[in-house]
Parts: C-alpha cells; structure tokens; sequence
C-alpha cells in the first residue's frame, strides 16, 4: 500500500505542475482558495483508490467523508489533502504538496507527502521508519530552541484570531529563525527530515496532519497537541519536533 500510495501522489503532483499557472481559481471563503487543480489532483486519486481498493474509505478535502462501504464503516481510511498549498499554488510560489495517509482501525499505517517541485518523495510506514526518495530520514539534533529554525502556520480564520500572532511572536523571540511556508504537511516532512526544527499550528484538518505526523513519529520526532497529549489528527492542534526542543516549545505556548 505504500508503494500504491506513492505512485498515486506522483501521479498528482504532475497533474499539479501541468496546470501550474493556469489552472482556474475560485474562493471557498475571503481567503481560501480552490482551483481547478486541486479538483482534477482529487478527482485522480479517489479513482484510482475506487478501483484499487473499492472497499476502502475515503476522506478527502474536497469532497469530505465517504467511509460507509456496504452500508459498514471500513477499517481502512485513506485521508487525502490532493494540493496542500493552495494559496501558494494559486500564486505561482512553489511551496505545496500532495499528502495521502492510510489509517487501519483509526491507527496511522502509511503516509506520504510528495512535492512535485523538486520531486521530493517523503513517505513512512508504520513500524519501518521514514525516508526521503528511498533514503533513511530522521529528526535534527538541536538541542537548544536558541539554535532552532521553526515553522508555523495560520489557518484560514486567522482574522478572527490574535493567539496566532501572539505565538509567532514569543517564538521569534526565543528560536533562531521562525519560518511560514503556506502548507503544513510539507512543513511537517521537513520536520521528519531534519530541516525543521519545531513546527506550531492550530486549526489545521485531518488531510493536513495525517501523512506528516506518521512521518515525524517514524524519524524518532515527537507529535502532540500543545497540551502535551498525542496528537489526534481530528483535533485541529498540532506541536511537532525533533523531541529535544519539545518542551521548551511547550513553554512558550503556555508563556
Ligand atoms: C493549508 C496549508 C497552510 C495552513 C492552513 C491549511 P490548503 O492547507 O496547509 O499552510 O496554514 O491551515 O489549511 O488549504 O492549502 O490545503
Ligand atoms: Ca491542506
Ligand atoms: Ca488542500
């Protein structure tokens, strides 16, 4: 299934970059975007699912919840965000990404995050570590939030919301260099492999999380929400690192 999942999110991320630049735009809310991309990207997947795996469950960003199979939940559940980025897409910046995971029995078993800008594969299985194009991945060794590079992000109710920029704040303050790249689970994978420290954010959904947090926990990082419980992908909060600045990182969002 790994490999399956993988060759899906190549897949994507070429239809992704065909259409960089010209795919249609249209806003969901004041500043969240879709485009015709995101639609075609999900559209490949789920099929591709359907036909592989016609009993499995599906919960996609654009066309939400499908798990009753045969009138039964199905155990498995891919959780699919088909362009994680789309502000940056929809401006040509190219910083975004294809993530699918796969839960069994509401337990992570693979995840996947590819970026078909530099055609960078991340992709971890539950148990059997995490790698980036075939080679082993772990978590940085800073020890310091001093010497820390972190990255954030806002969701789309940002407005509504002073805690955001309050947080990114006390962590420029005290981290090395604070980052926000437009798209959580490349963010995430980055963590996985080191070049990220820390990331922050709060209001993310499951398609954000899902492939990026099994990663992490796979390259020996922690993943909680920031209250320190482990993280549960259907809960919008998520603190993520390579473990040595955890809790320093939790410090300052209690401060
Ligand atoms: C968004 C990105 C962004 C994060 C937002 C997400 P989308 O996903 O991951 O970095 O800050 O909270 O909603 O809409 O580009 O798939
Ligand atoms: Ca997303
Ligand atoms: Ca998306």
């Amino acid at each position: 299934m790994l490999n399956f999942a993988t060759e899906i999110a190549r897949e994507a991320g070429s239809l992704l970059v065909q259409r960089l630049g010209s795919a249609k735009i249209t806003n969901k809310g004041d500043i969240n975007l879709v485009t015709e991309a995101d639609i075609a990207a999900e559209n490949l997947i789920i099929e591709k699912i359907r036909s592989y795996y016609p009993q499995h469950g599906i919960l996609a960003e654009e066309s939400g919840e499908a798990v009753l199979v045969g009138g039964k939940r199905s155990d498995w559940k891919w959780i699919v965000d088909p362009l994680d980025g789309t502000t940056n897409y929809a401006h040509g910046y190219p910083c975004f990404c294809v993530s699918i995971g796969l839960e069994y029995k509401g337990e992570l078993e693979v995840g996947v995050v590819y970026d078909p800008m530099r055609d960078e594969m991340f992709a971890a299985e539950r148990g059997r570590g995490a790698t980036l194009n075939d080679r082993k991945i772990r978590v940085s060794s800073v020890e310091e939030l001093n010497s820390a590079m972190l990255c954030t992000g806002f969701p789309y109710n940002v407005r509504e919301r002073a805690d955001f920029a309050r947080d990114f704040a006390k962590f420029t303050m005290a981290a090395q260099a604070v980052r926000r790249d437009g798209s959580a689970a490349l963010d995430l994978a980055y963590v996985a492999c080191g070049r990220f420290d820390g990331f922050w954010e709060d209001g993310l959904s499951p398609w954000d999380i899902a492939a990026g947090a099994l990663l992490i926990s796979e390259a020996r990082g922690r993943v909680t929400n920031f209250d320190d419980k482990p993280v549960d992908i259907y809960n919008e909060q998520i603190l993520a690192s390579n473990g040595l600045i955890h809790e320093a990182m939790l410090e300052v969002l209690k401060s």
